[in-house]
């Protein structure tokens, strides 16, 4: 299985980063990963031209940005990790315009995804609870999850996170969850 992991967050060696690796260390051995952070790539906001619904079988984004390579990516893959920081309760505007983007892989009435049945799961540090604080991402990620016909697997949420020194066993407790999840 190819899975790719979208890591969301400006930090590359923050508490999501680390989190995902622990991830990635445990799928990296029966599956090929790649990750993409987000920050290196140039992916401009989507400009709503409406122009992706009259094609279909392709992306047909009228920007010819690295959305278009992250698109591929993910159509040839086999299981997709978004994974962010909560930023103000929802995801980081790094990856935002990314997941707006995500509008051009359904073409038509809606009825055709190029992603469509695709395991996909989302990974989330924060440094509050979940409770009353990750409502708004979960959410997002279940309405484009629903939009794009991916195959949902779960959240997997590692609250009240300081450093990714101080990232433990719950981390890797989670990390663990969500391999079994992506792969099963
Ligand atoms: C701009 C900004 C907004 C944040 N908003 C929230 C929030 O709404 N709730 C929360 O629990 N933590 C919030 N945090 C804390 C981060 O989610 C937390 O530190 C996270 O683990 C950082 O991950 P990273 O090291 O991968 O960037 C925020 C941090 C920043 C910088």
């Amino acid at each position: 299985m190819k899975i790719i992991t979208i890591l969301g967050s400006p930090r590359k060696k923050g508490n999501t980063a680390k989190v995902l690796s622990m991830f990635e260390d445990i799928v990296v051995k029966n599956h090929e990963v790649e990750r993409i952070n987000i920050t290196e790539y140039t992916v401009g906001g989507c400009l709503g031209c409406l122009k992706c619904k009259e094609k279909k079988g392709e992306p047909g984004c009228v920007q010819e940005d690295d959305a278009l390579t992250l698109f591929e990516k993910m159509i040839r893959s086999d299981a997709i990790v978004y994974a962010s920081p909560l930023y103000c309760w929802s995801f980081t505007s790094q990856i935002k315009p990314l997941i707006d983007r995500h509008f051009c892989l359904v073409s038509g009435d809606g009825t055709h995804s190029l992603v469509g049945g695709k395991p996909a799961a989302l990974l989330v540090t924060c440094a509050g609870p979940v409770e009353g604080n990750c409502d708004a991402i979960q959410g997002i990620f279940a309405g484009f999850c629903d939009y794009l016909q991916l195959m949902a697997k779960g959240n997997y949420i590692l609250p009240f996170c300081t450093t990714p020194e101080a990232i433990g066993d719950k981390g890797a407790e989670l990390a663990g969850n969500l391999a079994g999840a992506i792969t099963g």
